[in-house]
């Protein structure tokens, strides 16, 4: 039988982890036959919530599932691992911002990036997806030197997904339909969802809007939605997260399709002007095995090019706040 890939998920008996965890299981994140092995982490408090969680995985009798191990010790979740899962941080709440998070979630993830670093494989791939998700990734990859800096990524894939969805809405096709979205910069309101490079069946996105829908609605509708899910639903986005991880690292670990890429936030190498070392969001094309590249050579608008600086600001400012982290 082929080995398990080997998953460490933090923040295992919150929300998010509820509809994730089960979508894995059942082989949506590696494929239909690889099985898959959870190291689920909880703090203490919660642990008895993760047994319940499972029982309810053991209940499914999942065949790609080969072992369940639950704890609260990270040295035992991130021991022999593939992959790493963050998703354990504190959620915002209506009125807050993201970046509002980030004295308390930012020591989550420089403590767990030491044990990480003095455990885990330096070749793990790792997804953050509490937020906010790319200063955490930033802080996680200063405290874990031993690791592939390339390896440590943050989720923009559920805004990439959100705009996808807006725009088949707008053009009325398909999803499939859509090719080449892009979401520059920070997982936040300064994001940039940029449809510049959109193909719809083939045809030019850009010749079947107008400017103006682009600018200003499809681009704060895709950039607050995080916002508009929390006052609708009076907590943050959790099937849709969970979704969006499953497709981050299913994307990454098979490949994008020949004419499309994905966004990933991964660490800047100077491409487009944006500070390197930021964990910043970029179109990015995956080999599968885990190799991925930022798309290069793209025309950016004056436009874009201004709200992409923006975006990098607010990155350079949030790093300013962490500085004693990492
Ligand atoms: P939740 O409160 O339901 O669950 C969080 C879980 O993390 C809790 O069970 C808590 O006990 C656990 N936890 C806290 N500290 C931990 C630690 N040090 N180690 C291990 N576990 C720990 O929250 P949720 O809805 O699952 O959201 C989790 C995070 O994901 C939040 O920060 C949220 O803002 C973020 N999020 C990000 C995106 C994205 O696109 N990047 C989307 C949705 C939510
Ligand atoms: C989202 O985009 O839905 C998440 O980041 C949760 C939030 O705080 O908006």
């Amino acid at each position: 039988m082929t080995d398990p890939v080997r998953i460490a998920i933090t923040g295992a008996a919150g929300q998010i982890c509820y509809s994730m965890l089960f979508r894995i299981a059942s082989g949506g994140m590696f494929g239909p036959n690889q099985p898959v092995a959870l190291q689920l982490l909880e703090i203490p408090q919660a642990m008895k919530v993760l047994e319940a969680v499972k029982m309810e995985l053991d209940d499914c009798a999942f065949p790609l599932l080969a072992e369940t191990i639950c704890t609260d010790d990270p040295k035992t979740a991130f021991t022999n691992i593939d992959a790493a899962l963050f998703v354990g941080a504190k959620p915002r709440g209506p009125g807050m911002e993201r970046s509002d998070l980030l004295k308390d979630n930012g020591k989550i993830f420089s403590s767990l990036g030491k044990i990480l670093n003095d455990v885990a494989n330096p070749d793990v791939k790792v997804c953050v997806v509490g937020n906010p998700a790319n200063t955490n990734a930033y802080i996680l990859k200063a405290n874990a030197p031993k690791l592939n800096p390339r390896n440590i990524t943050a989720l923009t894939r559920l805004d990439h997904n959100r705009a996808i969805s807006q725009l088949a809405a707008k053009v009325g096709c398909g999803v499939p339909d859509i090719k080449k979205m892009v979401i520059w910069g920070n997982h936040s309101t300064t994001q940039v969802p940029d449809i510049s490079y959109c193909q719809v069946a083939g045809k030019d996105a850009s010749g079947l809007v107008d400017e103006a829908w682009a600018r200003e609605e499809f681009i704060p509708t895709v950039a607050k939605r995080g916002g508009a899910v929390i006052a609708a639903r009076g907590s943050s986005s959790a099937a849709s997260a969970g979704n969006a991880v499953v497709d981050h690292m299913a994307t990454w670990a098979m490949g994008t399709s020949d004419g499309d890429w994905t966004s990933m936030s991964v660490p800047s190498d100077g491409s487009y002007g944006i500070k390197e070392g930021l964990i910043y969001s970029f179109p990015v094309t995956c080999k599968g095995g885990g190799e991925w590249e930022i798309v290069q050579g793209l025309e950016v608008s004056d436009f874009i090019a201004g709200k992409m600086k923006e975006s990098e600001a607010e990155l350079l400012e949030e790093a300013d706040a962490v500085k004693e982290m990492v």
